[in-house]
């Protein structure tokens, strides 16, 4: 278990925002084949998609379009780093380069005594975390997967674009954050069943919204 943080929005306002601002479209999630070909930019003779880079969509607040940056935590035992990759307050004036190689979604990270490297994303932790991020700390709690999905509106007309989730479920949680070192930002947590706040058994937490993420292409 870890604990992403505490909620820091408590006011009513944000409160009635989680129950109304459900502002992800009707559509209908169709997985990918799980494999890089899936993703843009794939080259066959690596095996390999990108790099690219990746945004907040159908949020319906001012981060749709937003680019990722990561969030790091106190390092482990050995040194190596750990953290969430985050959607700032504000367009980030560097986004985190993503690829998909060896079957995983990456993101080129600074993982301090291990360097810069392309480390496996993942949405980690129990159902009611599962929070995206990198080189989790051995965690009793599974880390899911992250795989490629296509949206197929009402028509059946498939979407633009390739979306980030696991289990059938394109959807993540939007929570605001705000701390010393790292400033203003949203950790995202997919939601799957079993999800719900295990305090309030509401779908999300207090001022959570909803959104996908969408490969840039
Ligand atoms: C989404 O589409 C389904 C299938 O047509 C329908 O049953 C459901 O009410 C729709 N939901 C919303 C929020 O429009
Ligand atoms: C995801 O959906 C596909 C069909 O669209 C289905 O075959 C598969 O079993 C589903 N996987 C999970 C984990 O629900």
């Amino acid at each position: 278990m870890f604990r992403a943080g505490g909620m820091s929005r408590t006011a009513a306002l944000s409160m009635l925002l989680a129950w109304t601002a459900s502002a992800v479209p009707n559509v209908t999630v169709e997985p990918l084949v799980d494999s890089c070909a899936s993703y843009p930019n794939y080259d066959d003779s690596t095996g390999q998609a990108g790099p690219w880079s990746a945004i907040a969509d159908s949020t319906d607040t001012d981060v749709d379009g937003f680019g990722f940056v990561p969030v790091y935590a106190s390092p482990v035992g050995d040194g190596a780093r750990w953290g969430f990759i985050t959607i700032p307050t504000k367009p980030p004036a560097k986004e985190v380069s993503m690829r998909c190689a060896n079957g995983a979604l990456q993101a080129q990270l600074d993982m301090r005594s291990l360097g810069i490297r392309w480390q496996d994303l993942v949405a980690a932790g129990t159902s009611n975390e599962a929070a995206f991020g990198f080189g989790f700390p051995d965690l009793p709690d599974p880390n899911r997967r992250l795989e490629p999905y296509a949206h197929v509106d009402l028509n059946g007309v498939r979407q633009p674009g390739v979306f980030v989730g696991s289990e059938n479920v394109t959807t993540w949680g939007f929570n605001y954050q705000n701390n010393k070192e790292a400033g203003e930002y949203y950790f995202l947590r997919l939601l799957t069943p079993g999800s719900e706040n295990p305090a309030t058994g509401r779908p999300l937490n207090d001022g959570e919204f909803t959104g996908f993420i969408k490969i840039r292409d």
